[in-house]
């Protein structure tokens, strides 16, 4: 991916992006020189954005205010069962507000696991500007979670992206472009289960497939075009 300053560079932005470039999958380019047609992530004087075309996306705390109202009765609190002090690993962290929202109702560090480089990077610097408690790691969640020894986390969650046209937003478009869209497999699915000491959850479109074609033994609804959610519980 590209990684680029604003039009308006300075020394402290320079050398920043000069840093991101350095990582893996990076590419250093000058403001003009870039490629409109293809991501970009610029580094700002306020700090990261990403870009695409003439669209741009700053992070975002999402719906963390309508969750954090819901609290313990939110669907995903409820489909994880999830209690005080609990170990969190969130294998998709997006935007971080599932993360954020987790975090602060179990009182507990979440970490979360993002695949690509730039939305971990976003995210990240996001999250610590909020003062969310979050652990962000870039990292794939098959490869990591394979490392892990069995039951290291209370619960394991999964949330794919959606397919387009299912009628839920959940980002903005740049995000979308730039995201992990291969979707949670078998492999992942065992290695949750070995690694979740209580649940592994998912969360999946309504009406939707996936949760069939994984085999999910409990699936709790909210309603038609809601977000469901698949529950695998341990032992
Ligand atoms: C639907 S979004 C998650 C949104 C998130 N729950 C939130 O609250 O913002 C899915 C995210 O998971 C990432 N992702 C998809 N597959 C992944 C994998 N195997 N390992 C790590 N991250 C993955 C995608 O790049 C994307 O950012």
């Amino acid at each position: 991916m590209q990684v680029t300053t604003s039009s308006r560079a300075t020394p402290t932005t320079l050398a920043r992006a000069a840093r991101i470039s350095r990582l893996p999958g990076f590419e250093l380019v000058r403001y003009p020189d870039r490629d409109p047609d293809a991501p970009a992530l610029l580094v700002g004087r306020t700090g990261l954005a990403l870009a695409l075309g003439d669209r741009r996306f700053r992070w975002h705390p999402g719906l963390l205010h309508t969750r954090l109202e819901a609290g313990f009765n939110h669907p995903l609190v409820r489909a994880m069962d999830l209690q005080p002090g609990d170990r969190v690993l969130d294998s998709s962290l997006g935007l971080g507000t599932d993360a954020h929202f987790l975090g602060r109702l179990c009182g507990q560090p979440v970490t979360a696991l993002e695949a690509v480089p730039a939305l971990a990077l976003i995210t990240a610097e996001g999250l610590r500007g909020a003062g969310a408690p979050v652990r962000v790691i870039c990292a794939e969640g098959t490869a990591f979670l394979r490392a892990l020894p069995d039951g290291a986390f209370d619960i394991v969650q999964g949330d794919p992206m959606f397919p387009p046209g299912t009628g839920i937003t959940h980002s903005l478009e740049v995000v979308r472009a730039i995201a992990r869209h291969v979707p949670l497999g078998s492999e992942w699915l065992a290695e949750a289960r070995r690694v979740a000491r209580k649940r592994v959850v998912i969360r999946d479109v309504d009406p939707g497939e996936l949760l069939e074609a994984m085999g999910c033994p409990e699936v709790l609804r909210v309603g038609r075009g809601r977000p469901r959610y698949g529950v695998w519980r341990s032992g």
